[in-house]
């Protein structure tokens, strides 16, 4: 005792400071070192980390617990492979637990995965024992103690089981054999580099390490829109690689298929799925896999969508093509998922009652029944693709006798791409809680995935996660409560979207209640604020679907064939999807959902738009009107946004530099593209509907001094597609490359403390460069060098710069000069001064 008094005395002097520099990679495993107060509370922690069984999970976890109490504590337990006479912390299977103690009372009930935590006394010691029905449940719970531990609760007397929701909690990365990442918004791929796996796969194996941590099981690591050559036999031992580093964390590697490989590598004149020669293809297929890769995991099927090939090339059904794969798979005790994201992109917009929304549920309910027990249909959250608010998916309640999971998506590819703060938690909840009535009553979508209320032998969760080699993994510090929020979630959809926030910011950024209340309210409110001034009221997210899915595209979705519309006109907006007269997807719903959305009156507001066409004058449970409503809400979207560069600020000092730093330039900018979105969907609504602005907001801009009507030299106005991108429709560029150019304007308000914002263009095409001057000084200078997804300026690119505490008084000439770089010409909107 006395030693260890003194060897926690030693420690607490090492500790470092709790702000050292972090750059986010260790995400929410940093097990970083704890106060002394918090130290007292794990005093009696046993000495000894004993693993019965040497598997390499086993050995994992035993790495683990040494390596997350050496951080947090500055103690290195004894790995022991036999239990000592002193008090220990065990680690093992029920079946190595045995012969060494009296196991009936531990296993009852324990599903694969699940683990116990309960003080027991072996041999007259007190011990702390993780014992779980297999290896990776042995290591999942020593992810759970060591995240009490991070969290400062205690672990004395501990007596809990934790059970999975579902046994199937994956992930699929979108990754290409070229080292891009569809969807990806967080650099290369980690798996992928030229064509080949990595040499170095590190990042594979820290990323197996942080998915197991929140009990993720299986990893499918390559595009859904899948390259046939991942599957050749020289292929295969690269792959192994990947499995190799992501065996030790209990993860399954999986991939992506296309279904036409027997065609495209295998040499047949064909892909049918009902043909013998397909068939004994992919039997031989799964067989050269198993070889190489013994715990393999499954596959991933897109088919027959967005110009993948699939079964109605041979007008077989997707039940024949996901057998055809699951039959391959089974005696080897893989699964297949075979994704319900199937819909006809060419349809015609000219026929209000085509909706591609029924897709999922036209295409697969008829099926239900015929897909054998070792297929999962992978349905998205909602009936289109990822949009920051939809319905949740008819066809959950639509498959009773066939396995299902919920695919969500972490990367936020319409959700402001890791640039802008989305916690998506809160709005999985809603969907996950949601309750389809699809036996009556009582079966909200999370229990219709995890297989329960129809008895189905297997299902569960899939989230798309996208991340890549930025150190932090997402790009934006904050977005990794999403990937942790998911794992949270996929293992107990009961959580709340608060506790998950709290957990995650504990884990992350420590302790300090300060800090924990910040960021948790920060994170909670900022799917709401992304929404109120991106897609309004269920109408979709009103972003550029032809393009990047990132920055505002109003008329993007109509008139074309890929079924996101909107349907907004000088009259209305919203699709009628009634049955009474629109496109009759609300009968996909159980009778009392279908009879809530079926009717104006019971649908909720945010989804109005969703189900019916309505008229802008329409009057909202709100009290407001639709037009008003949705300026309104991108008004005061765009304030919540500032209010997280707020709240985030009062932490300075409270949270390492270098986290604060990126923290603060992501929010910054999400503050400036808000204002973006904000004034590009009221100026076309406004223009559109002809209705002003009750509060004369939209169309004024006192502070604004377009661009384009300042003094030019070398500049030179143009006209930014879709107008509403950019103010007043126009921007200025440098006509020519290798020159300067100049916009001048008089300040003539009075004199005092302004804040100067610069709303310019930053493409990836080139690096331009900013200067700018109050009279003769000057008082900023920029590189416009991020890496947005734009190549001209518009909506996708358009940045504020923000320049604050400058004295101004009337008369001072104020000067940008702009220095042009590749095909980045300096462009510029405009400048808006507002006083301090
Ligand atoms: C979205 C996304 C595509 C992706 C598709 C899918 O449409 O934009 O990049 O391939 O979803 O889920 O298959």
């Amino acid at each position: 005792m006395h030693r260890f008094l003194v060897s926690l005395f030693l420690s607490v002097l090492a500790l470092p400071s709790p702000l050292t520099a972090e750059t986010g990679y260790d995400a929410w495993l940093r097990y970083a070192p704890i106060d002394a107060a918090a130290q007292r509370r794990y005093g009696t922690l046993p000495a000894n980390a004993v693993a019965l069984g040497d598997s390499v999970v086993i050995k994992t976890a035993q790495a683990e617990l040494i390596r997350g109490v050496r951080g947090m504590l500055g103690r290195t337990l004894r790995a022991e492979g036999n239990l000592p006479k002193e008090s220990a912390i065990i680690l093992a299977t029920i079946a190595a637990l045995s012969p060494v103690m009296p196991t009936g009372g531990l296993t009852t009930g324990l599903r694969e995965d699940a683990f116990l935590l309960k003080a027991v006394a072996v041999n007259g010691f007190p011990c702390l024992l993780i014992a779980a029905p297999n290896d990776r449940g042995v290591l999942y719970g020593v992810f759970a103690l060591l995240s009490k531990m991070a969290r400062n609760e205690s672990v004395t007397g501990l007596n809990e089981v934790q059970q999975p929701y579902a046994p199937i909690r994956w992930v699929n990365q979108w990754d290409n054999l070229d080292g891009s990442i569809e969807r990806g918004y967080a650099g290369r791929s980690i798996f992928f580099e030229n064509g080949n796996v990595r040499a170095d796969l590190k990042r594979a194996a820290d990323y197996a390490r942080l998915l197991a941590s929140v009990g993720i099981n299986g990893c499918a690591i390559n595009n859904v829109n899948a390259d046939p050559r991942s599957l050749k036999e020289s292929f295969l031992p690269q792959l192994a690689r990947i499995a190799e580093a992501f065996r030790p964390y209990g993860v399954a590697l999986s991939l992506s298929v296309d279904l036409s490989s027997p065609k495209v590598i295998g040499g047949l004149e064909t892909f049918d799925p009902l043909d013998a020669r397909v068939r004994a293809w992919w039997q031989r297929k799964a067989d050269e896999i198993y070889e190489q890769i013994p715990d393999f995991g499954g596959m991933v099927v897109k088919a027959d969508s967005e110009g993948r090939l699939g079964p109605s090339t041979y007008g077989r059904t997707h039940a024949d093509a996901a057998n055809l794969i699951a039959r391959a798979l089974k005696p080897h005790g893989g699964v297949v998922f075979y994704r319900a994201f199937v819909y006809n992109h060419h349809l015609d917009w000219r026929n209000l009652k085509n909706d591609r929304a029924k897709a999922a549920y036209d295409n697969f309910h008829p099926l239900d029944g015929k897909f054998d027990d070792n297929a999962i249909v992978q349905i998205k959250n909602g009936p289109i693709d990822f949009q920051v608010r939809e319905p949740a998916s008819p066809l959950f309640g639509g498959l009773q006798h066939t396995n299902e999971a919920i695919e969500l998506q972490i990367t936020q590819e319409y959700t402001g791409q890791q640039r802008h703060l989305c916690f998506l938690q809160p709005m999985w909840k809603e969907v996950l809680d949601f309750d389809l009535h699809a036996d009556g009553g009582n079966t909200p979508v999370k229990d219709l995935v995890a297989g329960g209320i129809f008895h189905r032998p297997t299902g569960g969760f899939v989230g798309v996660a996208n991340v890549g080699m930025d150190t932090n993994w997402l790009g934006h510090p904050l977005a990794m409560a999403n990937l942790y929020g998911f794992g949270r979630l996929a293992w107990n959809p009961n959580l709340s979207a608060r506790t998950i926030a709290e957990e995650w910011t504990r884990l992350t950024f420590g302790n300090d209640p300060t800090v924990v209340r910040t960021i948790t309210a920060m994170q909670l409110a900022s799917w709401r604020v992304y929404e109120s001034y991106t897609g309004p009221l269920g109408a979709g997210t009103m972003t550029d679907i032809l393009g990047s899915h990132y920055g505002p595209g109003i008329e993007s979705s109509e008139r074309n064939g890929w079924g996101q519309w909107h349907r907004a006109d000088h009259e209305g907006i919203g699709m009628d999807r009634t049955v009474a007269t629109g496109t009759g997807f609300a009968a996909q719903y159980p009778t009392p959902v279908a009879k809530i959305y079926e009717s104006v009156e019971s649908t909720p507001d945010e989804l109005l738009l969703f189900f019916h066409h309505v008229p802008y004058t329409h009057v909202l449970h709100s009290g407001k009107t639709v037009i008003q409503h949705i300026y309104d809400s991108h008004y005061e979207g765009a304030d919540r946004a500032e209010e997280l560069v707020r709240q985030w600020s009062s932490l300075q000092g409270r949270v390492d530099e270098e986290r604060y730093t990126a923290v603060r330039a992501r929010l910054d900018y999400q503050a400036g593209h808000a204002i973006v979105w904000r004034d590009a969907i009221c100026n076309w609504f406004l223009r559109v509907s002809g209705i002003a602005d009750a509060r004369g907001r939209v169309g004024h801009h006192p502070d604004r001094i377009e661009a384009e009507g300042m003094q030019l030299q070398g500049y030179v106005p143009f006209e930014v597609t879709p107008w509403e991108n950019a103010s007043g429709g126009k921007g200025i560029e440098c006509s020519a490359q290798g020159q300067r150019c100049e916009a001048v304007f008089r300040f003539d308000r009075a004199a005092g403390w302004y804040e100067i914002n610069v709303e310019y263009f930053d493409q990836k095409n080139g690096d331009s460069k900013f200067q700018l001057y109050v009279g003769d000084q000057k008082v900023d200078e920029w590189l416009a060098n991020d890496s947005l997804p734009a190549t001209k300026p518009g909506g996708d690119s358009s940045t504020r710069r923000r320049v604050d505490g400058l004295a101004l008084r009337p008369g001072d000439r104020i000067r940008i000069v702009g220095f042009p770089d590749g095909e980045e010409y300096a462009p510029l909107d405009y400048i808006e001064i507002h006083a301090r």
